[in-house]
């Protein structure tokens, strides 16, 4: 092992400091005090020096916060003390037998409940997330757990260390042999919508709530997919060992020595004397929770004195010291007058119930998703039939009950269809999946979603080009595929309704544009299954050329940072795909031919510098400029400026051979001035020509 010395070690503890404590400050206190770009280089500094001196690492650093590699399963851990969950109430007449309840048992256990200064309650919110328990040695993390049963859990450390708001050592002078954090680990609403967006884009299942994102998330093998997600976390309940040197009077304390260790708490919390004022706190939140960035189903309701929580103890399942106290949920009763299949990009068909318009939490919900296959046997719907719907914050509405009391006699059961209602082809069902999916590679709805991801803002980006035109151009027979996209003329989209001449030329102009964008855009545009647009950034990163990716092996494409092996696969074999490939190849050709600009097609996208707008369609060149990658060149003439050397070299360092005469297997022929027989044959053969000009435009120089 490389000796460090102490002014190296020092280095190391200062820098791990700084950087805890300004992610302390972003994550917890929600007030950065450090700049992304300073926090960006002291983290590569710690990381550079933990790299040559391995032997500093710590659990604890900051760096440790994200796996390399994904783990192949968890595995299972018994709490030592057990998760409960919580009694509900729905009512402040519940609430009050609650009370009436742990009050009697206090007074058969002859514990006196005299009045105190201790508030009687602490209210807090109930987050709508994950329960996780955190185990503290010596204030270092060691463990993090699910909750399971809540007898047994499953360990995943490595995950809950890629959460920013959980330290990795407790801010404590003299810490406690052992403690034990528990508390909630969510999304937040923005968070978990940018999920769904984007895998919906992906044409992956949407998760149906920020809780199953969330508890999803937790469960993943790969951490770095798992830190990508930026999961939060609230500490709501601490265990103390006997000896450890504390002394607590009340959850309320327990709180606030939970946030000194640095632990983020929710701020909500609030001390009540009586039910009154719980049933005040309640209210408040019932209205005010709609401000709030996260869900909450409702308050849970904590007896504050720790003395009277001992004595009160536990039911079989819950404590008897705490109840929450749900919000009335936001659903409604409604009729599903038909049920229709959508079919998505991926060609998977989604049945969606038309519904009996109905107003649920403040918009008019009209159409609510049925999921899959497996959820409508679940559901076992009949049209007619009167269900339960539901909506919360940005969710999309689901079905979730069937009232079958209600069922018309005459109603009959709805089956999915055994074609697509697209294609009419016969559908499958992939072993495993709950999905019904088309695999017809010609299906217009299949064509149809690609074209609209093509378009879409974080792809293609092309403006105005939405589903409706895409669906008329398709009728219309102007595009098979999204290479057609690029040879269409503003004359074939004055064949289209409602288009004239001005929106027809702002089309073309912009459909030429977005050959200006760069190869991770374009690579995300392809809409490969688990790649959504962050996923294709650090693709194009590793794999500078579309050759160089198609060409990846499955385990070549994982060791990636931050891909995983499902994604990896899933690249390999959308390559291995011919209509894929088909299509790669006519972009390829879409971009020699089809008149988009050189100059910005081989240049590099460097938002460093401005005057350097992004490379293009970028297919066949890359930041290392592989602009001839498996090319055959044949050079004639004299040059204007490049002796014929200098440009062999320049072919050889972009990929490409350099041959002597022109045959079918030349792909150009570079031409100087005073051409013989080799232009002859290259015109005969049809073999492209390049000037220097245009051969130096393609190699980013002038
Ligand atoms: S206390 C024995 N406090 O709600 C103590 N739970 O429906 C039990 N939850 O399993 C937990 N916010 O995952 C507590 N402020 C809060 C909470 C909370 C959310 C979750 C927790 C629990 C579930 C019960």
């Amino acid at each position: 092992m490389t000796e460090f010395t102490p002014e190296i070690q020092h280095r190391v503890q200062q820098l791990r400091r700084s950087l805890q404590q300004a992610g302390y400050a972003y994550y917890v206190l929600d007030a950065p005090e450090m700049e992304d770009s300073v926090y960006d280089r002291l983290y590569r500094e710690l990381q550079d020096l933990e790299l040559a001196y391995p032997g500093l690492i710590t659990p604890d650093s900051p760096t440790q916060r994200v796996g390399a590699k994904p783990a192949t399963q968890f595995n299972s851990v018994r709490h030592n003390i057990p998760l409960y969950s919580l009694e509900n109430a729905f009512s402040l007449e519940e609430l009050r037998a609650w009370e009436d309840r742990w009050r009697k048992v206090l007074e058969n256990a002859k514990f006196p409940i005299s009045p105190r200064e201790t508030p009687l309650y602490v209210c807090e919110l109930k987050i709508d997330g994950s329960a996780l328990a955190l185990t503290y040695e010596q204030g270092i993390l060691v463990r993090g757990a699910t909750r399971g049963d809540g007898t047994t859990g499953e360990a995943i450390t490595q995950n809950v260390k890629t959460i920013r708001a959980i330290p990795l050592r407790l801010d404590l002078d003299n810490p406690p042999e052992i403690i034990e954090v528990r508390g909630e680990a969510f999304l937040s609403l923005k968070v978990f919508d940018q999920i769904n967006q984007e895998r919906q884009r992906m044409g992956d299942a949407l998760f149906a709530n920020p809780r199953n994102a969330a508890a999803g998330t937790l469960r993943q093998l790969d951490s770095r997919i798992v830190a990508q997600r930026r999961l939060d976390f609230f500490a709501y309940t601490l265990h103390l060992p006997q000896t450890s040197g504390f002394t607590l009077n009340s959850q309320g304390e327990a709180l606030e020595l939970l946030q000194k260790m640095g632990f983020k708490v929710n701020p909500n919390r609030q001390l009540c004397r009586s039910l009154e004022e719980v049933q005040t706190y309640f209210e408040h939140w019932d209205g005010a929770r709609r401000q709030l960035s996260y869900m909450t189903d409702g308050i849970v309701v904590k007896v504050n004195p720790l003395d009277f929580q001992e004595t009160l103890g536990f039911t079989q399942k819950f404590p008897r010291w705490a109840i929450a106290l749900k919000y009335p949920a936001e659903e409604a009763p409604t009729q599903v007058k038909a049920v229709t299949i959508q079919v998505g990009r991926t060609g998977a068909l989604t049945p969606v119930a038309e519904l009996e318009p109905v107003h649920l939490a403040g918009t008019t919900v009209q159409r609510a998703t049925l999921h899959n296959r497996d959820r409508l046997a679940e559901l076992d719907l009949h049209l007619g039939d009167t269900v339960i719907v539901r909506k919360a914050g940005e969710i999309i509405p689901e079905v979730v009950r069937i009232l079958v009391e209600l069922r018309p006699v005459e109603a009959t059961r709805f089956q999915m269809p055994t074609h697509c209602p697209e294609c009419n082809q016969p559908v499958v069902h992939p072993e495993g999946e709950a999905v019904t999916r088309c695999i017809n590679a010609s299906c217009p709805a299949i064509l149809r979603g690609s074209l609209v991801h093509w378009c879409s803002r974080n792809a293609l980006d092309i403006n105005g080009l939405g589903e409706k035109l895409v669906v008329q151009m398709i009728q219309q027979q102007l595009v098979r595929s999204i290479a057609d996209l690029y040879r269409l003329t503003v004359e074939q989209l004055l064949t289209l309704e409602r288009m004239g001449q001005k929106l027809a030329t702002k089309l073309i102009q912009a459909i030429a544009t977005s050959k200006h964008q760069p190869w991770a855009r374009v690579l995300y545009g392809l809409g490969i299954r688990h790649v959504g647009s962050v996923n294709a950034e650090v693709l194009a990163q590793q794999f500078p050329t579309v050759e160089q990716l198609a060409g990846a092996t499955p385990a070549e494409i994982a060791t990636v940072y931050g891909i995983g092996p499902e994604i990896a696969q899933s690249v390999y074999q959308w390559f291995q795909v011919p209509v894929n490939q088909d299509l790669v190849e006519s972009l390829k050709q879409a971009n020699l031919q089809l008149g988009i600009q050189l100059e910005k097609q081989f240049q590099d996208a460097d938002p460093s510098n401005p005057s350097n707008s992004p490379g293009v369609t970028n297919l066949n060149s890359g930041s290392n400029s592989l602009a001839f990658a498996g090319k055959t060149v044949v050079i004639t003439g004299t040059l204007p400026t490049l002796k014929r050397d200098e440009a062999k070299q320049m072919i050889q360092a972009a990929g490409g051979k350099v041959t002597g005469s022109v045959s079918a297997k030349t792909d150009y022929l570079l031409l100087g001035a005073d051409a013989g027989s080799k232009l002859q044959k290259a015109q005969e053969l049809g073999v492209p020509q390049l000037s220097e000009a245009e051969f130096l435009k393609i190699l980013k120089r002038y």
